[in-house]
C-alpha cells in the first residue's frame, strides 16, 4: 500500500502556475466588467483585509509588469496548484449550486463550471502555460 502510495505521489506531476498564460488570460478577468457585477479590481486592488491586486495608478487602466508579478504571487496563493476544487479563486465567486461558496461579497460572478472566467482560471490552476 504504501509503495503504491509512494509510486503515485512519484507519477503525479505537480501543476506549476505559469506567468505568460497568467498575465494573458488570467489578470484582464480582474479588470473586466461582466454585466450586472462590480469588476474585481474595484473591491480587491484597496489594500484592505481581502486585497489580492495592487492598486491601479491614477490614470492606468492595467498593471505595470512590476504590479503584475505582485498580483501573480498574491493571487497564486488563493489557489492550489493542480486542484481547482480546493482553489478559493475559483470556489469563492461560483454559484452555489455548481459547488461555489454559499457566500461571495462581490457576487456569484461565475455563473456555471463552463463560465469562460472559470473555465480560464481553471486552465491555469491546471498549469496551462503560454499566451
Ligand atoms: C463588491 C465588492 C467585490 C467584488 C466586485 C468582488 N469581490 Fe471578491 N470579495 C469581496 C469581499 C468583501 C470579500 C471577503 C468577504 C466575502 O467572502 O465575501 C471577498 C472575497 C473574495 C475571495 C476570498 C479571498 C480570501 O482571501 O479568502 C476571492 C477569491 C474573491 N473574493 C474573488 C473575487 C473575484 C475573482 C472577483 C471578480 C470576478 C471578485 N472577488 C469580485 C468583495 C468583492
Amino acid at each position: 500500500m504504501i509503495m503504491l502510495w509512494a509510486l503515485t505521489a512519484l507519477l503525479a506531476q505537480p501543476a506549476t502556475l505559469d506567468f505568460d498564460y497568467y498575465t494573458a488570460n488570467v489578470e484582464p478577468i480582474f479588470l473586466q466588467k461582466k454585466a450586472g457585477f462590480t469588476r474585481c479590481v474595484v473591491c480587491h486592488a484597496d489594500g484592505g483585509g481581502v486585497s489580492f491586486l495592487q492598486e491601479l495608478s491614477p490614470d492606468a487602466d492595467t498593471w505595470t509588469a512590476e504590479q503584475s508579478r505582485l498580483n501573480f504571487d498574491a493571487v497564486s496563493r488563493l489557489v492550489t496548484p493542480g486542484a481547482p476544487n480546493t482553489s478559493r479563486l475559483l470556489l469563492h465567486p461560483l454559484e452555489p449550486d455548481a459547488g461555489g461558496d454559499e457566500f461571495h461579497n462581490g457576487g456569484r460572478q461565475f455563473a456555471s463550471r463552463d463560465d469562460p472566467w472559470f473555465t480560464t482560471i481553471e486552465g491555469w490552476v491546471l498549469g496551462e502555460t503560454g499566451k
